[in-house]
């Protein structure tokens, strides 16, 4: 098996890890090597590139931040994902390079297909073989996360409407690569997501 790179994407609050704990618990339990990352911060290197793009105080140029997604990404691709996919493992991560077209683009300042061009040439042309998006309306998204937290970092403080715009980024994503994305609503229950999950995965293990 050539191994398999699962991402998972959406906004501030849409329950990316709760899905990622359960597919990775799941696939373990089936008897597969998973590992799992996230973006930023999946590595060593990448957690104090974390610190800076989310929790830095003062400015940090669109291209200078852009920048520094991509090269947490670019460290994580090829000290993390690319070696565990290579032994034929299954990688399991909450946000990839559509998080920095929907997310950076979303701006305004930078073009999403110069985000995309960064990030590709930072992985060598890495793509995930299935990408789930889970798409919440904007204003469901802050209502959970205010249940959740009580303080939000830099960008989840943005105001709603940029929180609009990253979600049409990530569904214009989506509908120009339909077969790498499943999109499912983020409101319905845990258990169905969960289950439709699985259902992709599946077939794509059996493939
Ligand atoms: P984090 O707390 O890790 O994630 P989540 O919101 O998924 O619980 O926050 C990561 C933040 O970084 C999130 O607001 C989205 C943003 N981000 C970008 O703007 N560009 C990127 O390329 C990535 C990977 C994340």
């Amino acid at each position: 098996m050539a191994g398999l790179f699962i991402t998972l994407e959406g906004g501030d609050g849409s329950g990316k890890s709760t899905q990622s704990d359960i597919l990775v618990r799941w696939l373990e339990k089936a008897g597969y090597t998973v590992i799992v990352s996230r973006e930023p911060g999946g590595t060593e290197l990448g957690l104090e590139l974390r610190e800076i793009v989310l929790h830095r105080r003062g400015d940090i140029a669109p291209r200078a931040e852009a920048l520094i997604y991509a090269a947490d990404r670019a460290h994580n691709i090829a000290t993390k994902v690319r070696p565990a996919l290579l032994r034929g493992e299954i990688v399991v991560q909450d946000r990839y390079l559509d998080s920095s077209v929907a997310y950076q683009g979303a701006g305004r300042v930078l073009g999403g297909d110069e985000v995309r061009e960064i990030s590709l040439w930072a992985t060598e042309g890495m793509l995930p073989d299935l990408t789930v998006l889970l798409d919440l309306h904007e204003a469901a998204g802050k209502d959970r996360l205010a249940d959740s937290r009580t303080r939000y970092d830099r960008l989840e403080a943005e105001a709603n409407d940029f929180h609009g715009r990253v979600r049409a980024g990530y569904l214009e994503l989506a509908a120009a690569e339909p077969g790498r994305f499943l999109v499912l609503d983020a409101r319905d229950t845990v258990e169905t997501i969960a289950g439709a999950i699985r259902a992709r995965v599946e077939s794509l293990l059996t493939t």
